[in-house]
């Protein structure tokens, strides 16, 4: 494991202990690594109204942006399943390939074990902002 990963496994985890998520008890962490080398986390955020609760992954892009970040090269994610590798949902994989789809993706069980897969690999054939430009 190379420092970056280890950090970038470390701070999900970290991420995932400040989830808000009283309805479900099921917190997820993320973090995200930049192209310029910082890490920005998110964790979930629920709501008394189910529907608004935003997940880890979600909470994590929008505040990359928000300072500044477009360019991102992994992300690690977590939750507090032991015995496999949990994925983000679909709407996750969605939000994620807006910004490429050359996301190294480390699935982190909470020993901070992981599996690298690739946004690639998790949504195939996705729909992307490419095809929104007309020819
Ligand atoms: N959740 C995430 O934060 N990320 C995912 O990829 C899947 C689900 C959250 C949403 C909700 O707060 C809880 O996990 C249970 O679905």
């Amino acid at each position: 494991m190379t420092d970056t990963v280890k950090e970038l496994v470390s701070k999900c985890l970290q991420a995932r202990d400040m989830a808000y998520c009283p309805y479900s008890r099921f917190p997820v962490g993320a973090a995200i690594l930049t192209a310029d080398g910082a890490i920005i986390t998110g964790c979930n955020v629920e709501n008394a109204s189910y529907g608004l609760t935003v997940c880890a992954e979600r909470t994590a892009i929008q505040r990359a942006v928000v300072e500044g970040h477009r360019q991102f090269t992994a992300i690690a994610v977590t939750c507090d399943i032991k015995d496999r590798f949990v994925g983000p949902c679909g709407a996750c994989r969605q939000v994620l390939m807006e910004f490429g789809s050359d996301w190294t993706v480390y699935l982190t069980k909470p020993d901070g074990s992981y599996k690298q897969t690739s946004l690639s690999e998790l949504l195939p054939l996705a729909f992307s902002p490419a095809h929104l430009t007309k020819n």
